[in-house]
């Protein structure tokens, strides 16, 4: 049976994708610095370590059959508070690794990376990142791939990953779901543009398949493009009485991107089946019973504790 080295395995996605690996018969380790966490519990071994450590990586790394690299500093937010630091983690410690070990790697890029276009975009329409997190994740993405690697561009993720990583609470669909629930009230910024959008659990399946392809491609994915403004009508249906304002696009919601996923479809056997209402109700559940005592903690937004913790990050 393989074993699987996930570094950023501690995170969102990671934790889910730990799960369903391990579901799967897979041996896998956890290599992560917990940026965010305080405690790591899942019972599969794990390196308390950072990226930018490339010797400690490069040495650890033949023990494994599979490298998957989801680490990073994620959100144009976060990345936006030092872009020489998100240069040398989201990118350089990648290409580091990469250049002294030749390792192929599974790797999530991101929708991005297409910055604002209209029309359906490709993987080989032209890319625009528009912010330092876009920039880092095209170019780790590059590298990627020209050591054989499978790079997927996510859409914005969203709902309950696993039972102990942390929930984000800035991805907008989430975030959503909690202003309907604590203040009845959801803001629209814009709300005319377009995204991507898949369950994080989703993802964690097509990269559980995604280890048993050896692909060198990259690949949109997303289960279906939505206009931030029709989401509205979902939060409408759970909460009749709920006043949706919509105000002026703020510059950093400018991201606006319809994107196919017909290259995976072609590539996959897999397609997303977990719905937006369904992980609403998920995330309600985990609000209402107060499992989350302080939703507005710093620690569920990337850019809030990225910014409160930033002399940290630099010198770890
Ligand atoms: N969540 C999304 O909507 C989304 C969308 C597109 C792409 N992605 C990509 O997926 C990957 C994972 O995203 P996520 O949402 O799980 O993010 P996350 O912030 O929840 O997890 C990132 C993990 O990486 C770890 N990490 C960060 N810097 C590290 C370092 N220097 N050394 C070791 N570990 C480090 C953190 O501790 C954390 O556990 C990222 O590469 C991100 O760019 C995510």
């Amino acid at each position: 049976m393989r074993n699987i080295l996930v570094i950023g395995g501690a995170g969102y996605i990671g934790g889910c994708l730990t799960d369903q690996l391990v579901q799967k018969g897979y041996h896998v380790t956890v290599f992560d610095c917990l940026m965010y966490e305080e405690r790591f519990l899942k019972n599969v071994p794990f390196v308390y370590g950072d990226i930018r450590d490339t010797d400690e990586l490069v040495t650890m790394s033949p023990k494994y059959d599979t490298i998957i690299w989801l680490a990073g500093i994620v959100g144009d937010g976060a990345c936006a508070q030092d872009p020489g630091l998100t240069y040398e983690i989201n990118f350089h410690s990648v290409r580091r690794f990469l250049e002294r070990t030749k390792r192929r790697l599974i790797y999530p890029s991101t929708c991005s990376v297409y910055g604002a276009q209209h029309g359906i975009l490709h993987e080989t329409s032209p890319t625009m990142p528009l912010s330092a997190y876009a920039e880092t994740k095209l170019e780790a993405e590059k590298v990627v791939l020209e050591h054989r690697g499978m790079a997927f561009r996510l859409g914005t993720l969203f709902g309950v990953g696993d039972e102990y990583s942390r929930l984000r609470l800035d991805l907008v669909i989430n975030v959503l779901t909690y202003k309907a629930l604590k203040e009845g009230k959801i803001t629209v910024f814009g709300g005319e543009q377009w995204r991507p959008i898949l369950a994080v659990r989703d993802v964690a399946s097509y990269f559980v398949e995604a280890v048993t392809r050896d692909y060198n491609d990259v690949f949109n994915l997303s289960m279906r493009n939505v206009k931030i403004i029709d989401l509205a009508g979902i939060y409408k249906n759970i909460f009749p009485d709920l006043v949706v304002e919509v105000v002026d696009m703020k510059f950093e919601d400018q991201r606006n991107y319809q994107v196919s996923t017909e290259k995976a479809e072609k590539a996959f056997i897999f397609r997303p089946k977990v719905s937006v209402e369904e992980e609403v109700h998920r995330m309600l559940d985990l609000l209402r019973s107060h499992r989350i005592k302080n939703p507005l903690d710093p620690r569920y937004y990337n850019t809030h504790f990225v910014r409160a913790t930033l002399d940290e990050i630099r010198g770890s």
